[in-house]
């Protein structure tokens, strides 16, 4: 009889991979069905994120839940980010769980599971040749990873310490899951990494890539049965004209760009260690927009950094009004263990630090009402994902912006034309013409 799998996925995409790929790796021995109900799972795992102290603090708290409500034999593991940094720490605390998986250690997750106790958290291991087994939750949109880890080390990030040095997957491995995705039904590709337009740069063993992440794009473009292509996270560092040209002119790359600005002052940029300029950023996007003009910009930005004064936090509010992002990502800095900037003592006040998120997410919010009334009438070609609650079926534009419309099941998977009748902040709502 097929055994029960609790799954509890938190963080980005790139963990929303990893899951599927436990849970390929899980199935290759033997069967594992997907439960939402922890007390009847065989196994509990947790995949963590570590980028923000919430969580984290969380992660404990949740263990004992799941201790509380879980089948006596059922087994419980934690993988991912927090589990990495946390390590052996996760064992001693809580004696309930057997098996501790950092985010590079996810082939290893059999080898955990049959074991008494287990702990794997190497992060010079190396996944990136790994032959994962197969599994996708969504069949119409393909995760893919193109590289692991991230080799940039900002000041504030713990990912680096997580994930390890950063290290590019072949091109012939990711165009043949492209390849495969699209066999079972996908015609959006996603790809994955921390910084993936440094694509090519290292390889396993330190061999150089043979392509360069705008080559790697135009040959999964070349794909037929490929209809969109996505791609996060992008760095604004290595946002070249070549990558720029490739995004503008190729059809089939969705016209959505995510560039993390984190800060619009040039000094907390230069403590955080991103690499550039306020000045270089906003000329970065002018570019953008001027050779992709329906493109949609979006971006992540922290608020408090050490040091950040007022005038630091105007030039963020500043670069915001001009770039005028279709989306924004915003977070109150958290200093995380093992980083550079959790040795900073210049910290800003909790109280300061909300109030600046605040004022920069209502200020987003006005201008989200001033950019969304502009759709209405607007028609969109819209690729259908997921199904919402009341009756709705809910798809992507090519901007990324999310649009809703009376239908069902009949929908997912299908590219279908919608004309804006309701505009709101962050649902577009429409209908088919
Ligand atoms: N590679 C990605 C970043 C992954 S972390 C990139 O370059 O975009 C996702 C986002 O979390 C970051 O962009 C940053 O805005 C936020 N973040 C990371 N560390 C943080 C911290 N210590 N405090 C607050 N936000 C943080
Ligand atoms: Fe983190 Fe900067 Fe890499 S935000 S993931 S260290 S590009």
């Amino acid at each position: 009889m097929a055994k029960k799998l609790f799954l509890k996925t938190l963080g980005c995409a790139m963990n929303v991979r990893d899951s599927e790929h436990m849970i390929a790796e899980l199935n290759r021995i033997e069967r594992y069905d997907l439960t939402q109900d922890e007390s009847e799972a065989d196994l509990i795992i947790i995949n963590t994120c570590s980028v923000r102290e919430k969580p984290v603090n969380k992660l404990f708290s949740e263990i004992g839940q799941f201790v509380k409500h879980k089948k006596k034999s059922a087994k419980i593991g934690v993988c991912g980010c927090t589990a990495s940094h946390l390590g052996e720490e996760i064992l001693k605390r809580a004696p309930e769980v057997s098996f501790v998986l950092g985010a590079r250690n996810i082939s290893k997750i059999t080898q955990a599971v049959n074991s008494e106790k287990f702990l794997g958290i190497n992060i010079d291991h190396d996944e990136s040749e790994y032959a994962f087994g197969e599994f996708r939750q969504n069949l119409y949109k393909a995760y893919i990873n193109i590289s692991i880890g991230c080799d940039k080390k900002c000041a504030f990030c713990i990912v680096p310490h997580t994930r390890g040095d950063e290290i590019s997957i072949p091109h012939d491995i990711i165009l043949n899951e492209a390849m495969k995705a699209t066999k079972n039904g996908a015609k959006e590709i996603f790809l994955l990494g921390q910084n993936v337009n440094n694509y090519g740069k290292r390889l396993s063993g330190g061999r150089k890539g043979e392509l360069n992440f705008s080559q790697l794009l135009s040959q999964i473009s070349k794909i037929d049965e490929v209809e969109r292509i996505r791609f996060t996270s992008p760095h604004p560092l290595h946002m070249d004209d070549e990558f720029l040209e490739v995004f503008a002119s190729n059809p089939k790359i969705c016209k959505s760009m995510h560039m993390p600005l984190q800060s619009g002052s040039t000094n907390i940029l230069k403590a955080m260690k991103r690499g550039y300029t306020k000045e270089w950023f906003l000329k970065r996007a002018e570019k953008l927009r001027q050779m992709s003009p329906n493109v949609a910009i979006s971006t992540d930005i922290i608020v408090g950094f050490p040091g950040e004064s007022e005038k630091d936090f105007e030039d963020t509010m500043s670069v915001m009004e001009e770039v005028r992002f279709e989306q924004i990502f915003s977070f109150k800095y958290s200093a995380r263990p093992l980083t550079a900037a959790a040795q900073m003592t210049n910290v800003v006040d909790d109280e300061t630090a909300s109030l600046r998120l605040q004022r920069l997410q209502n200020r987003h919010m006005s201008m989200l009402d001033e950019m969304s009334s502009k759709y209405l009438d607007k028609t969109f070609e819209v690729y259908f994902e997921e199904l919402r609650d009341n009756g709705m079926a809910a798809g992507r534009t090519s901007q990324n912006f999310t649009v809703c419309v009376a239908g069902s099941e009949e929908l997912l998977g299908k590219m279908k034309n919608v004309k804006i009748t309701r505009p709101q902040r962050l649902v577009l709502y429409g209908q088919i013409v």
